[in-house]
């Protein structure tokens, strides 16, 4: 069946112009964009006058369908991607997480899972151990499997996570094949001792997950990862950057030209901890995730360095559990399933946080909330722009329509949510996914495995040079000094 499609007379935004257009789609792919076109009387015409014309979201990191900390979020690949539809996003890339698995049971599990999909996706895959046989693995994910992209977690001590030697050798592997290498940076050790800490002093609640893992914990692993990987000379992605701490060591090595990446997620730029003192057990461990939600300031903070290009894209942490599956730690705050939504809520609090509030332009903001994500895992311009010959993924916003986030009308499976009450400036009044309008008159139309999975290729443009600084770096050094045997 072919769907042809024109998007008359909005503004069409890319991360690199903007300009009065139309959009004209076929069979999925953007055929043309060109103002004033003429299209014959079978296409369907949407008016998008007074309104923006964006590329759909790419959120780059979400947990659907997941095992964790003894339960499984409540968002699988077809409710998520189905809220994420809702607000704008086209794509996400998702964490293969193999506990016990093999890497390649671990993805065959994940791929599984994504057969429901209504929008298009991708995968990072998840490194707890390392042996020859991981080593081969990580091969075949990234020459085979359409990964390019390993994450190593430097926290969640005694399940996920990694110790210096790991990661070292995760760094070199990723390095030799070309795949990027993401860290979840907090001291997992020294958490541990924190959460040991506030029991012994009776803080069971979930006040008690904040003040177990401060900020400094984060700024040290990051600080940590990141010399390790410019001891590697390869590049880094740091996943969900919440605090001041750990932006800072991002800012300095990319001052210094070491090429770290650095992705705050929606909590970290508007939420501040204070959630986490309410003396409701179910308000207060909604917003129970690691790193956890900083005091204030850290918000403004992250804000303030997504503008200035010390950090680089937005993604949400997706990962979802309920008000039951919360309760699991009602006297122990190591207990409660770590995470907080977003999905659905990522393009409109940016916008409403970031453009209507002046510290970006509308460009920036495609390019935080979809082209950066594309550049960096290499599917750019078939995901991330709107120009001819790209998937037909776009999002068409009124910004001077309004939104308003409850979890009575939300379209996650959750029964809570951390933007309760929000509104704000801007609305995605239209989404189209791979050439069809899935979300119109506030109303979903998802068809469950119309979603593509989307292999993304290794050595990105964080690689180049790279062999080439490596080789320089060598040749610089003197030939190793020759020494008698004898003593005097
Ligand atoms: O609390 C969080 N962030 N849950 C998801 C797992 C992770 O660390 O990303
Ligand atoms: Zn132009
Ligand atoms: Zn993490
Ligand atoms: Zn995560």
């Amino acid at each position: 069946s072919s769907t042809k499609l024109l998007i008359k007379g909005g503004t069409v935004v890319n991360a690199h112009h903007q300009e009065v257009a139309d959009v004209y789609v076929e069979d999925g792919i953007i055929v043309a964009v060109k103002p004033d076109l003429k299209v014959s009387d079978d296409v369907k015409v949407i008016d998008a006058t007074g309104k923006f014309v964006m590329p759909g979201g790419i959120d780059p990191h979400t947990h659907l369908a997941m095992e964790f900390m003894g339960t499984e979020t409540i968002d699988d690949f077809f409710s998520g991607q189905a809220a994420a539809l809702a607000g704008g996003t086209t794509m996400h890339i998702d964490f293969v997480i193999p506990v016990n698995d093999s890497l390649i049971a671990g993805l065959e599990t994940y791929e599984e899972k994504a057969k429901k999909s209504c929008m298009d996706y991708g995968f990072h895959m998840a490194i707890t151990k390392f042996d020859d046989i991981v080593s081969r693995d990580m091969e075949i994910i990234v020459k085979e499997k359409g990964i390019n992209s390993f994450k190593f977690f430097l926290a969640y001590k005694g399940s996920l996570m990694v110790n210096d030697e790991l990661l070292l050798e995760g760094l070199k592997r990723c390095k030799s094949l070309g795949a990027l290498a993401m860290v979840h940076a907090e001291n997992g050790d020294a958490v541990f001792e924190g959460q040991k800490r506030m029991i012994q002093l009776g803080i069971t609640g979930p006040e008690g997950h904040a003040l177990s893992r401060p900020p400094v914990l984060e700024g040290e692993a990051t600080a940590r990862a990141i010399r390790l990987a410019g001891f590697v000379n390869t590049p880094l992605y740091v996943v969900h950057v919440m605090s001041i701490d750990a932006m800072e060591e991002i800012a300095k090595a990319r001052k210094s030209g070491q090429r770290v990446v650095g992705e705050p997620v929606v909590s970290g730029l508007v939420l501040d901890d204070s959630g986490l003192w309410d003396s409701d057990f179910a308000t207060a461990s909604k917003y129970v995730m690691s790193p956890p939600i900083r005091a204030s300031g850290h918000d403004k903070a992250l804000q303030g360095a997504l503008s200035n290009g010390v950090l680089q894209l937005v993604g949400t942490d997706h990962c979802v559990f309920n008000s039951t599956q919360k309760a699991f730690g009602i006297d122990d705050f190591r207990k409660i399933p770590n995470g907080v939504n977003g999905i659905e809520e990522r393009m409109h609090l940016v916008w409403d946080t970031m453009v209507e509030s002046g510290q970006i332009s509308i460009t920036d903001y495609v390019r935080v909330t979809s082209t950066e994500c594309a550049r960096i895992f290499n599917i750019y311009p078939r995901k991330g722009a709107i120009i001819a010959g790209s998937d037909a993924d776009i999002i068409i916003l009124n910004p001077n329509s309004s939104f308003e986030i409850n979890a009575r009308s939300h379209h996650s499976r959750t029964d809570t949510n951390v933007y309760e009450g929000r509104r704000g400036k801007g609305k995605v009044e239209v989404t189209i996914a791979g050439g069809r309008v899935v979300w119109e008159n506030n109303e979903l139309k998802v068809v469950p495995g119309s979603g593509k999975y989307i292999e993304m290729p290794p050595f990105n443009y964080l690689f180049s040079g790279i062999d080439k600084a490596d080789a320089s770096y060598l040749s610089s050094l003197n030939a190793p000094v020759k020494r008698s045997k004898s003593t005097t």
